[in-house]
């Protein structure tokens, strides 16, 4: 059958996306580019936030249309299926099969089912984790490759739907990650990204290695080149694993380390376990460790009890670390989680006029440390051509920064030396260095 899967959400999500690929490739199924062009039309999808879940309904007003008119098969996987479960089938009758995130591996039965007219769900999570071992189906030229690490989040931050969503922290086998990824080397993979909710609490009180040793068994692979993992608690970053950074050469210098609010007032209501001296102090050991670390974040406006002051403190701390990126949302109540119930909303005008203000001042901010970049050297992991030029070739720096530069398709699959020639709002241009030389940016 023909196959076409719409994706929202997070990484897990992409991961997921490639895992449901690889399962229908080897049951026969043929993916396509659009729905209207599928026999089975699968929705991956998000409930971190209610704008996510509202594009996802709005998309199976559209999809029900096409049902009727072509007889499209209907699925749904992800964390809506987990958090609605059988509702979801009271609510949108027309669908033909709903999978939780831990059920994936089921996919392949679920279209089976669904084409005898029989509806599939399934949203166990008896923590087996057979959704976890699935192993995704490399390309010949694929570059770069997601490797899941563990599954769930135990930490409930009082504002967050995944724990519900995802379950309880699930570690996968150092033993099955490391052959997964020697497998991947092996096919000419050069760049791996671990992935988890809060990958340093990784076998946390297993016999297993911790996540550091893991990052130094993968270090020690051929053919790897870069490691990344993502995402980090601040309260799991350990001295171990700040030490990684520095002495682990494939390891690139960037961490996606979210801060949520600069106000330990905040942070208590947010239940994330550290203060805000806590977080500078581990990100000045970072700096120590590494000096040209790159920093990303994530942050949350307009939480319960978020006042002005508290606001400003947000600010400031933003002002003074200066990430080189931040994700900033409003806040959005999610039914089940604690903030839900919290006093003294923010109203969404406000949280809106927060928003934007962050924004303003972040902007600004990457596009200063962009600039500064200017006449620096930086490696490239060349991945293919530029959207904006047939000339140009697009890959990351080590900072995972863009960068286009001019070159060759021969190039592609090659880290290159290039110098910084130009630093965007959202990206940066660099030349091609003839000599491979230090890499900076
Ligand atoms: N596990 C990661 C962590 O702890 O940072 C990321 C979790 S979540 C998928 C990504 C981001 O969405 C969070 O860091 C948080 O900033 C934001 N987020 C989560 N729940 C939210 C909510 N109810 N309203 C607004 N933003 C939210
Ligand atoms: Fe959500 Fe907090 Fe877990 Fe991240 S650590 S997934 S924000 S509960
Ligand atoms: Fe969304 Fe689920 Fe990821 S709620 S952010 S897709 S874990």
């Amino acid at each position: 059958m023909k196959y076409y899967i719409e994706n929202f959400g997070c990484q897990m999500n992409d991961h997921d996306v490639e895992k449901v690929s690889t399962l229908l490739h080897v049951a026969g199924h043929e993916k396509v580019g659009e729905a209207a062009a599928a026999d089975v039309v699968i929705v991956n999808t998000c409930c971190v936030r209610e704008k996510a879940e509202q594009k996802f309904y709005s998309l199976m007003g559209r999809l029900k249309t096409l049902k009727r008119r072509k007889g499209t098969l209907l699925g749904v996987t992800g964390c809506i299926a987990q958090l609605e479960k059988e509702n979801l089938g009271e609510r949108l009758p027309f669908i033909d099969f709903s999978l939780g995130p831990s059920s994936i591996h089921r996919v392949a039965e679920a279209i089976e089912s669904a084409t005898r007219s029989q509806r599939f769900l399934d949203f166990s999570d008896n923590g087996c984790g057979a959704s976890l071992h699935v192993r995704p189906q490399t390309a010949a030229g694929t570059l770069k490759a997601h490797v899941t690490i563990m599954k769930g989040c135990d930490n409930y931050c009082s504002y967050c739907i995944v724990p519900f969503v995802r379950g309880r922290e699930k570690s996968r086998q150092s033993s099955d990650i490391l052959e997964e990824i020697r497998g991947l080397a092996h096919r000419g993979v050069k760049e791996v990204t671990l992935l988890g909710q809060n990958v340093n609490s990784y076998n946390k009180g297993q016999k297993d290695l911790s996540f550091p040793e893991l990052l130094s068994k993968v270090n020690d692979i051929n053919g790897i080149e870069r490691i990344r993992f993502v995402t980090s608690h601040p309260k799991d970053l350990s001295r171990e694993l700040i030490d990684c950074f520095g002495s682990l050469e494939k390891l690139c210098e960037h961490i996606h380390l979210p801060f949520q609010s600069g106000s330990n007032k905040v942070l208590g209501l947010m239940n994330r376990g550290y203060t805000v001296e806590e977080y500078s102090r581990k990100l000045d050991l970072l700096k120590n460790r590494c000096n040209k670390i790159a920093v990303t974040s994530d942050c949350i406006v307009g939480f319960p009890g978020e006042d002005e002051k508290d606001f400003e403190a947000t600010m400031a701390l933003v002002k003074s670390v200066r990430f080189d990126g931040l994700f900033s949302f409003c806040f959005s109540p999610r039914k089940s989680t604690r903030a839900a119930d919290l006093p003294d909303s923010v109203p969404r005008e406000e949280a809106m006029r927060r928003l934007q203000e962050l924004q303003s001042v972040q902007k600004a901010i990457t596009r200063e440390k962009n600039r500064a970049l200017e006449g620096r050297e930086a490696e490239v992991l060349a991945e293919g051509t530029s959207k904006n030029s047939t000339e140009e070739l697009t890959g990351r720096a080590r900072s995972n920064k863009v960068v286009n530069f001019k070159g060759a398709r021969n190039l592609v699959g090659e880290l290159v030396e290039v110098e910084i020639i130009k630093g965007c709002a959202n990206s940066l241009k660099g030349a091609r260095l003839m000599q491979k030389e230090v890499c900076d940016a």
